[in-house]
């Protein structure tokens, strides 16, 4: 068997591995599952997380706070998220933490109310805005890019504290980021991309989800993007950020290395001591079980990196 035929069956071998401990893990108890889940969310409540963030920062990283939540259908649902992000825009300020925050447009209501929506995000910036906060708005699957970015679009023509995710594994990625550089500041999170999309709108083969990366952060460091969060844990793709850096010369607040919370700690703390702004992704509250489950349910190669963790002495 050839090199690149081993790999394939290896690969089909590991996918069906996980989709097997993806299945498995219905029938596992919810304390079971929080053991794992815990390294990567704060906790259930806003005080969990500041508790994480007030850590975050002592160890001279910036961090990031995310409300559990996503696709909510109700009204009600999003005022509670949009109730507990003012909530956290306040407390940041109060208690001086380096901290921004993370939303998910499902949950304050696009998918059924998109002129709300933007009203919801609206009211989220002016708070942050008037807090000297920020804003990410995380991407999510290829269902709503398009929506996204145009809300994004619309938003940073009234707001100067707010940025957007793009994913490398959607083929679509180079386009959107000319246009969205052509029309005005880009603040950018680059990442690979989390969910399964179909192979016809987007790259499957880790080499080029990689190569696609590298050719984005280039387009953005060069292209002239206001800011750029380098976020991954590829210590590949770390290692090229770091070269195109230094070769382009670019300034210390145009770009960010960012991480999620539990995962790759040494290579987190290899980059503050080599004097980058390094930013973890936080995330906490009551729907941290459904969330982990359906994360787990749309990419099963992350059930791999929890049953690892699962085993692993704490
Ligand atoms: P890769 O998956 O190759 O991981 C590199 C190494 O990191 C692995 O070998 C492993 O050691 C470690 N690792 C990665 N993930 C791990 C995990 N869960 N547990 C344990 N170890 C792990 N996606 C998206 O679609 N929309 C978004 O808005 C965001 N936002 C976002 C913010 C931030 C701050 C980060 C870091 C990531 C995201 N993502 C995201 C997720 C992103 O798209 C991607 O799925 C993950 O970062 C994993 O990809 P890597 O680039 O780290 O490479």
């Amino acid at each position: 068997m050839n090199r690149a035929c081993s790999v394939g069956v290896f690969r089909m071998l590991a996918d069906k591995i996980n989709h097997g401990l993806v299945a498995g893990m219905r029938l596992v108890p919810r304390s079971v599952i929080w053991r794992f889940s815990r390294r990567y969310i704060a906790g259930v409540h806003l005080s969990d997380a500041f508790r994480v963030v007030r850590a975050l920062n002592a160890t001279g990283c910036a961090a990031t706070i995310d409300v559990l939540g996503e696709d909510s259908a109700t009204p009600e649902q999003v005022e509670a998220s949009l109730g507990l992000y003012l909530e956290a825009i306040d407390g940041i300020q109060t208690a001086s933490m380096k901290c921004s925050i993370s939303v998910k447009l499902s949950e304050l209501g696009l998918r059924f109310d998109v002129p709300r929506c933007n009203e919801t995000m609206q009211e989220l910036l002016s708070s942050a805005r008037d807090h000297g906060n920020f804003v990410r708005i995380d991407m999510e699957d290829s269902s709503v890019t398009s929506l996204t970015l145009d809300l994004y679009r619309d938003l940073r023509t009234r707001f100067d504290n707010v940025g957007v995710a793009i994913q490398s594994c959607l083929r679509r990625s180079e386009k959107d980021v000319a246009d969205l550089m052509s029309g005005g500041p880009t603040d950018i999170r680059l990442c690979k991309g989390i969910y399964i999309e179909p192979e016809s709108i987007a790259y499957h083969d880790a080499e080029e989800i990689r190569d696609s990366y590298r050719r984005l952060l280039e387009q953005l460091l060069a292209g002239g993007a206001t800011r750029v969060g380098i976020a991954t844990h590829d210590p590949a793709l770390i290692s090229h950020a770091e070269d195109t850096i230094e070769r382009l010369s670019v300034a210390q607040d145009r770009y960010e290395f960012q991480m999620l919370l539990g995962v790759a700690g040494p290579l987190r703390r290899e980059l503050v001591k080599r004097g980058h702004v390094v930013r973890v992704y936080v995330p906490f509250g009551e729907l941290w079980f459904a969330y982990s489950m359906r994360r787990l349910r749309e990419n099963p190669n992350i059930a791999g990196h929890i049953f690892r963790n699962l085993f692993r002495r704490h």
